[in-house]
């Protein structure tokens, strides 16, 4: 759903869920927890997006931005892909929609400025452009080919400082096999801890997983409505975080109404006998459309 139609282009977004994408209520919490996070604790430092999109995750991630620090996005927007890969991958998923114009008219439906727009494949990144140890936050969600996203967490290793935080989109989605072989290989020859992982995302640090997870654990998640557990990974203890949504969606269909006398009759007998139930009452119900 978007926001009013403006007399000059197209509806403008009033909330981010407004806006198209892929950035859902767990993740947008966790954002939030590990940004303010570092921010109670006196932590700065810049954020950083490879891959935008029309914005959805950027805008707030731009909440966030303090005086003194920079935000910068990259993305390719309507500009080429730089293999054949990459460009049957934003072909498939993103062309129709896409355009670097609509992903500023979203940001700045939400912000007074523009953050630092670097339209070009995540690969240039690697030139130095960004600091060394100068961001807080990465989040990497450009393509999710194997070769990409491990270029993009070089990236973020690079630039996060000493207890930076890196959020790595589609780590176990059917459709990405080569982000998890790039999550998982960071994790087991290059270093990286695990803090969280969400359906969606995995957050991880090369500096002091511990005293985030501790943190993290103090709020009671579940006491808010999200699905908390964990599981041990190589070593890493791993903490899930789960928000389900209530909104009744195409894929979980509300169960069809039943009345009371059904109801009850499914619930107390054993199957044999509610299946000779369900056989007269459908008889009953032919009987009556008959009539
Ligand atoms: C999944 S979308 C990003 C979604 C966004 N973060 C959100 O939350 O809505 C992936 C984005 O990565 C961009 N992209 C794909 N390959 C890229 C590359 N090699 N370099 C830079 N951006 C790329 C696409 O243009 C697309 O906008």
């Amino acid at each position: 759903m978007t926001g009013a139609e403006t007399p000059t282009g197209p509806a403008l977004p009033r909330t981010i869920d407004d806006v198209p994408g892929w950035f859902f209520r767990a993740d947008q919490e966790a954002f939030s927890w590990f940004l303010d996070r570092q921010t109670e604790a006196g932590v700065t430092g810049n954020l950083l997006e490879l891959g935008t999109y029309l914005g959805r995750s950027a805008i707030l991630l731009g909440r966030h931005l303090r005086s003194g620090e920079t935000f910068t996005v990259c993305d390719l927007f309507d500009s080429e892909a730089p293999d054949d890969e990459n460009s049957a991958e934003m072909s498939m998923s993103y062309r129709d929609s896409l355009t670097r114009r609509a992903f500023e008219a979203n940001y700045l439906a939400f912000h007074e400025e523009l953050p630092t727009v670097v339209q070009a494949p995540t690969s240039v990144l690697a030139d130095g452009r960004i600091p060394t140890a100068s961001c807080r936050f990465v989040h990497v969600d450009a393509s999710h080919l194997y070769e990409h996203v491990a270029g993009d967490i070089q990236v973020a290793r690079e630039a996060l400082s000493k207890d930076g935080l890196v959020a790595l989109d589609d780590y176990r989605s059917e459709h990405t096999p080569g982000v998890a072989a790039a999550v998982w290989e960071a994790v087991f020859d290059h270093g990286l801890r695990p803090v969280l992982l969400t359906p969606s995302k995995f957050y991880g640090t090369w500096g002091d997983a511990d005293s985030l997870i501790r943190d993290f654990l103090a709020r009671d998640w579940r006491a808010e409505g999200f699905r908390m557990d964990s599981e041990i990974i190589g070593g890493h203890t791993c903490y899930r975080l789960a928000w389900d949504d209530p909104v009744p969606s195409p894929q979980r269909r509300p169960a069809p109404q039943r009345s009371a006398s059904r109801r009850l009759a499914l619930a107390v007998l054993p199957p044999v006998v509610t299946k000779a139930v369900r056989r007269q009452l459908q008889a009953s119900r032919d009987r009556r459309a008959a009539h």
